[in-house]
């Protein structure tokens, strides 16, 4: 849909399957914690993950799955997840990727519980964070060591506006001494979410 479509058709159409019984235009909102399987092997294949479909509502739900792929669709992405509150999504997104003895390079200038996770929560799970003015960008360079795994920062920084793109400037990892094997995670809180 997405290679077809442009930006406000995506919005509301996006990822939605229309309703086959009643043909209801809206998305449902499907207040189910459990699903109903045909058959025993079906059930246990989508618990064992091995082929699509819903088994339990925490993990997956079809209207949580219209607005994920909708999310994709909107910007480009192959895959959305969503969770119930920034704070999961960001430690989500982290834990997935990094573990014990891994490192970030990180924005000074970030919303307090995004600071306070770095600087206290995860310590205790063996992760630890380089703090960097994101106006710094050979600062984020320099931090970068041996084992960092992330570099992670509000496109716009709450609650002091930074933007380190204003400037022109761009994290060019290439070249350091440490080379960096990780990934870049961009916050957009603050920032419209659609134009
Ligand atoms: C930049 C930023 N990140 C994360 C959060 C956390 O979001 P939530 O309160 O949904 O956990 C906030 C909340 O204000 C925020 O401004």
């Amino acid at each position: 849909m997405s290679h077809f479509y442009l930006f406000d058709t995506l919005s509301l159409h996006a990822g939605q399957t229309i309703d086959p019984e009643f043909g209801a235009r809206a998305t449902p909102i499907y207040q189910t914690t459990s699903y109903v399987f045909p058959d025993t092997d079906t059930a246990s294949s989508i618990f064992n993950l091995e082929r699509g479909g819903h088994a339990y509502s925490r993990i997956t739900n079809p209207t949580v799955g219209v607005l994920e792929q909708r999310i994709a669709a909107l910007e480009g992405g192959s895959a959305a997840v969503c969770t119930a509150s920034g704070m999961a999504a960001t430690f989500c997104a982290i834990t997935a990727i990094l573990g014990q003895g891994d490192h970030i390079v990180a924005s000074t200038q970030m919303y307090g519980g995004n600071i306070s996770l770095m600087k206290n929560t995860l310590p205790r799970f063996g992760i630890t964070t380089t703090f960097v003015d994101p106006m710094d960008i050979d600062g984020f360079r320099a931090a970068i060591q041996d084992n960092t795994r992330l570099i992670y920062g509000e496109l716009i920084g709450n609650p002091r506006p930074r933007y380190p793109g204003s400037r022109g400037h761009r994290l060019n990892i290439r070249g350091q001494s440490h080379p960096f094997h990780g990934g870049c995670h961009v916050q957009h809180t603050l920032p419209v979410q659609v134009f």
